[in-house]
């Protein structure tokens, strides 16, 4: 941890935990550790891995990462209470650097409406809860939930309670996206001025984006003091997100004379951890979202190509390889060899190891006879799901559709199941994808409401590659799946049994095939 510099603000990544949160965004613990991994050579100094106490799913994968990333801070989140606390400190105490966050709702809102509690009682459990982290980790960070709506002299007794109590890092949350730049440096300062102790410990940011101002009010605190920023990649999170990491990562760098604070992040990872990010949850980054966005780099209009051509500064504060972006015209096609490949694939800043290069080299040389041209976004695509392993148990193993104008549309799907059944399927339907999805749902009894459903080209060309994205509702939760293939019916329908895989993983004891449960992660699962 960064202690030395008192200008180096430390970049708290919670993409796993408030991030994950958000609707649709959730991630199977394969995922969950690949995303780990990512935020780790993107060189964020903390991973807030999961909320353990949450469910045994989320225990596991907290669990996992703390054993197997290296190089961040691995925190785990808990509620004012024994059992989260005690939850937490089991799954990350494997990391060589862990700490437990602890947080309690300090607002007059959330004392009445949600814990029923007095401020003295809430005192009580938030200075009993830093107490018991503490006797068990060496890092502990507070957070006062709602702290923007919560009366300043409150807010001050129960942080100045906790630092004494033993926290080391005291977060201020925006928890709904409520306050704005000015107001929220004005807490910063209170606090700095009527909190003893306070310069013992780092100060935090934790905002949410709900009128937009989550990056604005998160360099605002920065600007007032605050040394840690909680941000998620894309800014994911709960409604309208969190404080989006590359935004604010970069608006510190490319404004460093003015701000006069640094980071550790590697700004070159930003854009492929981004892509990574985007795959894996489904949630796609909009055209003009700013960094990591399509359109953040381009320039259309002519008066802004000719001012480019002259110097890229004219209409450019960062350069596109500053972030990672390393597009270009190079087409690669099947006489390519593993070489260029892996060449293309490095400068597109990903690192692969060798089994996920084969397999991905196997795909794009499947792909090459399918397709005359491959573009980067081609490569983009094989390589983001060449470590996906898949989320079990159902897969394709034959898909057979007919069509003709006029009539109902059929198919047919064989499915294997990883505990060795083998299941055919017929069904009618108002085209060949809605006829596959049919017999999907009954071939693994599984019904869904479907959300939402749409096919995009992943580059240009008559060839191109179709990436189905597939949104639904089942016990009014989101699921949601994705797929790509030069032929939009076979994603659509492997899009569709992700989804149903999702479901079906999900449910209670359901668990990998391939994973031991500890005697740890059971009694999580049989508590939660
Ligand atoms: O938004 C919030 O208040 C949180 C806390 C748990 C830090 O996510
Ligand atoms: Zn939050």
């Amino acid at each position: 941890m960064p202690s030395h510099d008192p200008n180096r603000v430390i970049i708290f990544d919670t993409t796993l935990r408030d991030g994950e949160q958000s609707p649709g965004c959730s991630m199977s613990p394969p995922e969950k550790l690949r995303v780990a991994k990512a935020l780790a050579d993107l060189g964020v100094d903390v991973i807030e891995a999961g909320f353990p106490a949450a469910s045994r799913g989320d225990w596991e994968s907290v669990q996992t990462i703390a054993r197997e990333v290296s190089g961040p801070v691995i925190c785990g989140l808990a509620r004012c209470n024994r059992d989260d606390i005690e939850k937490a400190y089991g799954a990350i105490k494997e990391a060589p650097r862990h700490r437990i966050h602890v947080f309690l709702a300090t607002s007059a809102i959330h004392r009445e409406h949600k814990l029923n509690m007095a401020k003295s009682e809430i005192l009580k459990a938030a200075v009993e809860g830093v107490r018991l982290a503490r006797s068990l980790v060496a890092d502990v960070e507070f957070s006062p939930e709602d702290a923007s709506h919560t009366e300043l002299e409150f807010l001050a007794e129960v942080v100045s309670a906790v630092i004494a109590a033993g926290a080391t890092t005291i977060n201020v949350p925006d928890t709904v996206g409520y306050t704005t730049p000015q107001e929220f440096a004005e807490v910063f300062h209170y606090l700095k001025k009527h909190v003893a102790g306070i310069d013992q410990v780092v100060l935090s940011v934790h905002c949410h984006n709900d009128l937009g101002m989550a990056v604005a009010n998160s360099l605002s605190a920065a600007g007032a003091g605050a040394r840690q920023i909680e941000c998620t990649i894309n800014g994911i999170g709960e409604r309208a997100g969190n404080c989006s990491l590359e935004e604010v990562v970069m608006a510190l760098k490319t404004r460093e004379a003015y701000y006069g604070l640094s980071t550790g992040i590697q700004t070159t990872r930003l854009y492929p951890t981004s892509r990574l990010v985007s795959t894996i949850t489904g949630m796609p980054v909009p055209r003009n979202k700013a960094i990591v966005g399509e359109n953040a780099f381009a320039h259309e209009s002519g008066i802004h190509q000719h001012g480019m051509l002259k110097h890229h500064s004219t209409y450019e504060i960062m350069r596109p390889q500053d972030v990672g972006l390393a597009r270009t015209n190079l087409v690669l096609g099947k006489h390519s060899g593993r070489h260029a490949f892996r060449d293309r694939v490095r400068e597109l800043g990903y690192e692969l190891d060798e089994a996920d290069l084969n397999r991905a080299f196997d795909d794009f040389k499947a792909l090459a006879d399918k397709k005359k041209e491959l573009f980067d976004g081609d490569i983009e695509a094989l390589v983001l799901r060449a470590g996906g392993d898949g989320v079990g148990p159902w897969h394709i193993d034959a898909l057979w559709t007919s069509a003709t104008s006029g009539a109902a549309a059929s198919a047919v799907v064989r499915l294997k199941h990883s505990d060795g059944r083998v299941v055919e399927q017929g069904a009618t339907g108002d085209g060949p994808i809605d006829a596959a999805f049919k017999a999907i749902e009954t071939a693994t009894g599984t019904a869904v409401k479907l959300h939402s459903f749409e096919v995009r080209s992943v580059t240009e060309g008559e060839d191109a590659q179709g990436e189905a994205i597939v949104n639904v509702v089942h016990n009014e939760r989101s699921y949601r799946g994705a797929s790509i293939s030069t032929n939009i019916i076979e994603s659509s329908a492997r899009a569709f049994l992700e989804v149903i895989n999702r479901i079906q993983s999900s449910r209670p004891g359901a668990r990998p095939a391939h994973a031991q449960l500890s005697a740890e992660a059971q009694t999580v699962q049989a508590s939660v």
